[in-house]
């Protein structure tokens, strides 16, 4: 097992009516700023539930998150933030309002241009107002890790920073808000969930034993949840599992001590900065592919992922890797999740473009052991065509 450290501040209030506890959580005293996307949060009546929760603190409203969420509208947040002299982040939403959170908190007290926060991948970031949310849509596990993921309109960038002054200090998870979510968007939570343990995961075996069955078991979990979820959306223990699945699968845990290989998320961000798809379909995109061009380095996991997931056993090795790439592309596409940049009209042209923008963030020596170079990622792009 690999060296490692691992901390994890945020407190998980899990489960139906959950969100009265934001009570016990905020201090009487707390000035909050409530900040959510789009009219979701409203409709879904989950904004109704928080004001109720809030009582008669103050609390002001920054509403337009985008999906995506844009470093422009952010600093509209910071600005009313400083202006009203509130002291709490309330984040009411999905990944991007969550992430978008982040970033106000980190900027607030932030000197200088709080680009640069992005630009140092956050290690510019000394001092964060507190911050908690509340998920509604589960996917990213945003709500219980210290990153976030930003764009910025005018230059087409969209970046990533990490750094624990952003740990949400709690995280409310009540599965009922997340009932009105558009089939798609669940299922997105479900491949976004599913490619950040393969990315912990999927990479050479340094015999962490808890952490591979730990991950078996949320692949496992994600394999049963997706199919049964498209067919009875309003279960509430499926969407319960959903929910803590894609915490658990972002959250530090299943990740100390054992190599990573985020180069889907990377390729991934630059498919979404570029042609604008939803982050979760571009992982679809990208890895499968992956599996395909670096096999041979995954080799010994993808046999184990096969046998212990997928119960694979018969027929020689290059047979049941064969078959479990085939069954994790069957697997997304079955959930209506296209695996191919043809079915976003993404050609020779678009794979370029993706290859400049990698070019351009340094994301030249990607992969567990830094061998994914732009054209090791031009052969994943042209393997998804
Ligand atoms: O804007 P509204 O109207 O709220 O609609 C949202 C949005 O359009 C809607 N939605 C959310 N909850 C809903 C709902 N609609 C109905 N009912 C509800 N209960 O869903 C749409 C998508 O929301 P978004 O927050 O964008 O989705 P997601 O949670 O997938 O977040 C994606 C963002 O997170 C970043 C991605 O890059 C992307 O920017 N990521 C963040 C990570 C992290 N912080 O750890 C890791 C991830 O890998 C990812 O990169
Ligand atoms: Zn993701």
């Amino acid at each position: 097992m690999l060296n490692f450290e691992f901390y994890n501040p945020t407190r998980i209030i899990f489960g139906k009516g959950m969100i009265a506890k934001l009570d016990e959580q905020l201090s009487p005293q707390a000035r909050v700023l409530v900040l959510y996307g789009g009219a979701s949060a409203e409709r879904s009546g989950t904004l109704n539930e928080v004001r109720a929760a809030l009582g008669s603190r103050t609390f002001r409203e920054f509403g337009g998150i985008e999906a995506n969420p844009t470093y422009e509208t952010l600093m509209k947040a910071v600005a009313m933030v400083r202006e009203e002299k509130l002291d709490f982040l309330l984040a009411v939403g999905g990944g991007s309002v969550m992430d978008g959170t982040k970033f106000v908190a980190a900027a607030l007290p932030f000197e200088g241009e709080p680009w640069d926060i992005l630009t140092s991948k956050g290690e510019a970031a000394k001092k964060a107002l507190p911050l908690g949310t509340v998920v509604t849509l589960p996917a990213t596990g945003s709500e219980m890790n210290c990153l976030s993921v930003i764009s910025r309109q005018s230059t087409g960038d969209k970046l990533l920073f990490s750094n624990p002054l952003v740990y949400p200090r709690f995280s409310v998870l009540d599965p009922m808000r997340t009932m009105s979510l558009p089939m798609k968007q669940v299922i997105n939570g479900v491949v976004d969930s599913f490619v950040h343990v393969m990315e912990q995961y999927m990479t050479h075996p340094v015999d962490g034993m808890a952490q591979d069955r730990f991950s078996e078991g949320l692949l496992s979990s994600l394999l049963e949840i997706g199919p049964r979820i498209i067919a009875a959306p309003e279960d509430y223990d499926l969407r319960s599992n959903l929910m803590w699945v894609a915490t658990l699968a972002l959250n530090g845990l299943i990740g100390a001590g054992v190599p990573h290989d985020w180069t889907t998320h990377m390729i991934g961000h630059e498919i979404t900065a570029k042609y604008h798809i939803d982050h979760a379909r571009t992982l679809a995109i990208v890895f499968p592919a992956l599996l395909k061009v670096c096999r041979e380095a995954k080799r010994a996991k993808l046999l184990q992922y096969a046998e212990r997931v997928w119960g694979l056993t018969e027929g020689s090795e290059d047979e049941r890797i064969d078959a479990v790439i085939r069954k994790t592309e069957g697997f997304f596409e079955g959930l209506g999740v296209p695996t191919r940049l043809s079915a976003y009209d993404i050609g020779p042209d678009g794979i370029t473009d993706i290859l400049k923008l990698l070019e351009a963030h340094d994301m030249t020596a990607l992969g567990e052991h830094g061998e994914v170079t732009l054209e090791v990622s031009r052969r994943i792009l042209e393997t998804a065509a």
